[in-house]
């Protein structure tokens, strides 16, 4: 069946608003509600004993990858690489006997990804792919397929199913931590919990629509904008920037916030928005000294973070939006929402072919 628009007036603002649904759903396939244990099905490697994963995808997806980069390394202690499909499909790269590949992608037809997915299956690597579509190409050239329950995503520009890969991601770093003995029940039963508060947050956050709404129309005529993040944040700062990109037409950049200082910060003056991806945590200080030295060169820091930060943050941003306090390794997935959002409405305001950004295909079949 034909899926519509509903009452929304562009499908990427529909699938925005099934973030809380997609997020729930894709959860509730991989985590056990009742016993907050992590249940996965048969992986093509053992998490226990693989010596090394290659995460590989293109666009969002592979920024859903990257951010998996840094939780299965940080939670399971497992090595891992996570290149861009196109480059990796040429990169030749040395791969370790035994490994094992990661590649998401919410079509499962993305030629490069696949290209990726082949160059590693040949390469000895035993293949599990993220995918939306459960008869899509990928999934069948695979050892194993997981899914994300998004259902089908209409607009370009990927949203909802941005969420659930890294929903699935999050539920695949617990499952190998647990696997190779490096977190404890308590630590995977808080976590997990921390997983499940997302759909809840993730409403919450949808409702601060009209504030980000404003915000979209302060940063509309800016030429360019740079969003700034640290750890799991970086790719999300990045995943921001590619989204009103693409569908506003601004030139934005998602940089690692303590690389700032070695180019970006030259670009800093009070017509350039920096929205930085804040939430308290390990890495928080480091994060607002960065931004505190931008605010010193006249940037204008608008900010996202949450109720611990919004304080230390208020003293020198132009803008603080607060998001729900949640355990840092959720973060990612609920910050992805206001960039989302924020893409959306300036390109909403802007008035741009929203749904069909001009010059991009949702799924890029030939190379
Ligand atoms: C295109 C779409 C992006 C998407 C990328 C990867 O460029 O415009 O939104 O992230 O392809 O697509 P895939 O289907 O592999 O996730």
């Amino acid at each position: 069946a034909a899926v519509g628009k509903g009452n929304y007036r562009h499908f990427m603002e529909k699938e925005l608003h099934e973030h809380p649904a997609v997020i729930g759903d894709t959860l509730r396939q991989y985590l056990d509600p009742g016993t907050h244990a992590v249940r996965l099905p048969r992986l093509p490697f053992d998490p226990a004993v693989v010596p090394r994963l290659t995460l590989s995808a293109c666009g969002s997806a592979f920024l859903a990858a990257h951010v998996g980069r840094y939780w299965i390394e940080q939670l399971a202690r497992i090595p891992c690489d996570a290149d861009v499909a196109s480059e990796l499909r040429y990169r030749d790269p040395p791969l370790a006997p035994g490994g094992g590949a990661i590649l998401v992608s919410q079509s499962g037809e993305t030629a490069d990804t696949m290209a990726a997915l082949r160059l590693l299956r040949d390469g000895g690597q035993r293949v599990l792919s993220i995918v939306n579509v459960p008869e899509s190409t990928m999934a069948r050239l695979s050892d194993a397929a997981l899914l994300t329950v998004a259902g089908p995503e209409i607009g370009v520009a990927s949203t909802k199913a941005f969420t659930a890969q890294l929903s699935v991601l999050a539920c695949l770093a617990l499952g190998f931590a647990r696997a190779r003995g490096t977190i404890d029940a308590a630590e995977e039963e808080r976590l997990t919990e921390a997983l499940l508060s997302i759909p809840g947050h993730a409403a919450a956050v949808l409702e601060q629509d009209g504030r980000i709404k404003a915000l979209a129309a302060e940063i509309m005529t800016a030429r360019d904008v740079l969003f700034l993040g640290r750890g799991s944040m970086f790719p999300i700062a990045m995943e921001g920037a590619l989204k009103l990109k693409e569908i506003s037409y601004i030139h934005a950049e998602g940089y690692a916030a303590g690389e700032m200082k070695h180019g970006p910060i030259a670009l800093i003056d009070p017509a350039v928005p920096v929205i930085a991806l804040c939430p308290s945590g390990p890495l928080f200080e480091k994060t607002a000294s960065n931004l505190q030295e931008a605010a010193a060169r006249g940037g204008r820091i608008m900010a996202f973070t949450d109720a611990a930060g919004a304080g230390p943050l208020g003293r020198f941003a132009e803008q603080v939006i607060t998001l729900p306090s949640i355990d840092p390794f959720a973060a990612p997935i609920l910050h992805s929402i206001p960039v989302q959002l924020l893409a959306y409405h300036v390109a909403a305001l802007k008035g741009t072919d929203v749904d069909q950004p001009r010059n991009l295909a949702k799924s890029v079949t030939v190379e």
